[in-house]
């Protein structure tokens, strides 16, 4: 089976009504993005950085994998697919995509302050607490101070390189819903092989290099068309 790599941002989870980032009315219009996603914002203020993640907790667990994410699931009937993913949402998983990684993190999980190897999967790990999405600066998981287990700005992208070494095998190589703003992660598409097919599925693409075909639409909507030109509408 061919290795179709598909590299996904926010929009990807637009459909499922979780906000993206920098489109109009997003996370960061209405959050100063280094007050609560950065190193030095969480030094500074846990409180609120905890409080931002568990906002975001409650949306993801009253949100639903969309037809975008599922459409993806399909295409594994004829693909090896792999997702690398810039969100922190759960919902690839959720739709039953077998191979996501995480550049940016993972929302429903959180890890102890003194030990980055000790990972907890919420709301597992705060069964019994008055409300398992949430967490404080004052949460203690088997004696763990916690923090959400989030790339923050100003921190290092510890999956970036397994990411490359994915993308470099891939066959196919597919972009959907990233405005292209953050790096490592926009840098990915430097890693596909000359020759290899790459296609970028967003309603608003950013400039791309002129051997990437753009198709102008949103995720499912995209997925549906992208389905069409690799033969596996079928
Ligand atoms: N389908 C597909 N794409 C969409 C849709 C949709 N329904 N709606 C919007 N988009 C596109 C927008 O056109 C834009 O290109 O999704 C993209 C969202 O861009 P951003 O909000 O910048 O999100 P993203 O590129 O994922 O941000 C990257 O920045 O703040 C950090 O860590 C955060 O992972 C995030 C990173």
């Amino acid at each position: 089976m061919k290795k179709l790599v598909i590299s996904t941002g926010a929009g990807m989870s637009a459909e499922s009504g979780i906000a993206t980032f920098r489109d109009s009315g997003g996370l960061w219009d209405k959050y100063p993005v280094m007050d609560v996603a950065s190193a030095d914002g969480f030094a500074r203020n846990p409180a609120l950085v905890h409080e931002f993640y568990n906002q975001r907790r409650r949306e993801l667990v009253a949100a639903e994998p969309n037809a975008g994410h599922r459409a993806i699931v399909d295409l594994e009937r004829l693909f090896n697919v792999y997702v690398i993913t810039q969100n922190v949402d759960n919902l690839h998983e959720r739709a039953g995509s077998g191979k996501v990684l995480h550049l940016h993190g993972e929302l429903m999980k959180v890890r102890a302050l003194d030990d980055e190897s000790l990972v907890y999967t919420l709301p597992d790990a705060l069964v019994g607490s008055p409300d398992p999405l949430a967490t404080s600066v004052d949460t203690v998981i088997d004696g763990h101070k916690v923090r959400p287990h989030i790339v923050f700005f100003q921190e290092a992208v510890p999956n970036f390189e397994p990411a490359t070494e994915i993308a470099a095998e891939a066959d196919i190589f597919v972009v959907i819903g990233t405005s292209m703003n953050v790096y490592p992660a926009a840098a990915l598409l430097r890693y596909v092989r000359p020759g290899v097919p790459v296609y970028y599925i967003d309603p608003n693409p950013a400039t791309v290099p002129d051997y990437v075909t753009v198709i102008r639409a949103g995720a499912s909507e995209g997925l549906a068309r992208l389905a069409a030109i690799l033969g596996a509408d079928a």
